[in-house]
């Protein structure tokens, strides 16, 4: 990844951890848990258990209770982010932490590791097909791959929809490759694995109100980045036509990720 870039990514991450960790983590469980029942269906070659941009890393307890004796590797660039799931790991002897970036997995494992589990990191990758792609390669035969990831839409009503329409209108951005998702199967495939489940996965989230969820975006989530980048007159003004548009009171919605698991062949 482009350095600057990465850097500049990687200290969000650093100054969002407290607030991602506090807020989102307990209500993105649901899709934690989901990502890790592959790891109960299917027996794991050798080698270790993968976990790239881990995070603060939730999903260890259910990788470890599966697998306690499994050497299982969280992956993060963010310091920040880490120095949370030093917590996390003092409970499981087998865990450890690596500060380091995930499009790097296949150098450091080639063909050596028994699966590789993400939640919610595919998304913020350069370049999600070739990455993920990259995540395969680094299984053994037999390795299973379960990553769960928000594509570029994921509700049509909400306070993730109201946020992308509000950035959208005041922001109108260059043609990104939006459809990047629909070629994550076939990079799997071409990787060398098989493709056993690529669906969508929808679990409810409640908010206390839309100024708590703008107050954790803009803390803990990704519109940290745009007051860095567009400044804070542009954002008083995004914050004032998003609390505009939104209900009163607690905002129940049902966004929807996406997962996709394989097995390598
Ligand atoms: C939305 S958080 C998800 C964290 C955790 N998996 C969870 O479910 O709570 C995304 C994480 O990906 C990390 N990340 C993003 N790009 C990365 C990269 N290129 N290499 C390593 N980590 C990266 C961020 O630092 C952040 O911790």
């Amino acid at each position: 990844m482009n350095e600057d870039r990465s850097k500049l990514l990687a200290q969000t991450w650093d100054e969002a951890a407290e607030g991602y960790d506090r807020y989102f983590v307990p209500r993105f469980a649901p899709w934690v848990a989901t990502t890790t029942t592959a790891l109960l269906t299917h027996p794991l070659p050798p080698g270790p258990i993968l976990v790239p941009c881990c995070g603060t890393f939730p999903e260890l307890p259910a990788i470890a209770a599966a697998h306690p004796d499994r050497e299982i590797v969280g992956l993060d660039f963010s310091q920040g982010m880490l120095a949370r799931a030093r917590r996390r790991i003092t409970a499981h002897p087998r865990a450890r932490l690596l500060h380091g970036d995930a499009l790097d997995l296949y150098t450091r494992w080639p063909g050596t590791a028994a699966a590789v589990i993400s939640v919610f990191g595919l998304q913020q990758l350069p370049d999600p097909p070739t990455a993920l792609a990259g995540w395969v390669s680094a299984l053994r035969p037999g390795g299973i791959l379960s990553v769960m990831y928000w594509p570029d839409e994921t509700e049509n009503d909400g306070p993730f929809a109201l946020l992308d329409a509000v950035i959208a209108e005041a922001l109108p951005q260059s043609a990104d490759d939006r459809d990047w998702h629909l070629r994550l199967s076939d990079a799997v495939t071409t990787a060398g694995a098989e493709v056993e489940r690529d669906v969508p996965v929808a679990h409810p989230i409640i908010h206390p109100d839309a100024e708590t969820f703008w107050m954790v975006m803009a803390d803990g989530g990704r519109l940290r980045n745009l007051s860095l980048s567009h400044g804070e007159t542009v954002f008083a003004q995004l914050r004032n036509r998003f609390l505009d548009q939104a209900p009163t009171g607690p905002w129940e919605h049902m966004p929807t990720a996406r997962w996709i698991v394989a097995c390598m062949a």
